[in-house]
């Protein structure tokens, strides 16, 4: 069982049900009813969401649990995802291109995140969006979630290093509310883009 098992195991989302807002602010970007690739999706807000929205969404997450959960709430929802447990270790480009990547809270340690965030970029098709939220070095001051742990945390300046094939429309830090289940409540400091890949 893993440590995000752990954390899932129980009846509650720890991150809510309902989508994470900057994914639903930056979605009608996405070619309409495309496919969506969600790296680390955990209990399914976001790609249950994404489905209710008319895309066909594949979901990867290391966490057996979460992604159970995902398809129960999807089930719930009517709708239907797609499922992958993996390490993202061992993640590697789909030979079927997709029209769009997430990846929200997705927070690796150095050396796995450029590996991972390359092979989401190669994962898009030209012109595909990424989609991404993450916690920045700041968020070491508040309690509203995020790794304690400060090589695990993004700036917009790293985002951009590590996805060179990304046309950034959007990529800025910012202080603002979570209200996500109990797992991200109160004061954060996130940065957030959505950008296309180029030909
Ligand atoms: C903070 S949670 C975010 C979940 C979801 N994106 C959301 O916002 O509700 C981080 C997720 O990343 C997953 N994760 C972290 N490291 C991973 C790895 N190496 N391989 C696969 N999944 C991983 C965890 O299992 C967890 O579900």
């Amino acid at each position: 069982m893993t440590r995000w098992d752990e954390r899932f195991t129980g009846e509650a989302f720890l991150f809510g049900t309902e989508p994470n807002r900057w994914l639903a602010r930056q979605a009608p970007r996405i070619v309409s009813g495309g496919r969506v690739l969600s790296l680390g999706e955990g209990e399914g807000r976001n790609a249950v969401w994404l489905a209710g929205q008319g895309f066909r969404v594949e979901a990867v997450d290391g966490s057996a649990v979460g992604l159970e959960k995902a398809r129960r709430l999807a089930d719930a929802r009517g709708v239907s995802i797609g499922t992958t447990v993996m390490d993202l270790a061992a993640f590697r480009p789909a030979p079927e291109p997709f029209d769009a990547v997430v990846l929200v809270f997705l927070h690796l340690p150095p050396g796995l995140r450029e590996a991972v965030h390359r092979a989401a970029e190669a994962s898009l098709r030209p012109g595909g969006v990424a989609i991404v939220e993450g916690f920045t070095p700041a968020q070491l001051a508040f309690t509203s979630g995020g790794p304690k742990q400060p090589d695990m945390l993004y700036t917009a300046e790293l985002l951009r290093g590590d996805f060179p094939g990304i046309s950034w429309d959007v990529l800025e830090e910012s202080r603002l509310e979570l209200d996500e289940g109990p797992g991200h409540q109160g004061p954060a400091s996130v940065v957030r883009g959505a950008g296309r890949r180029t030909p």
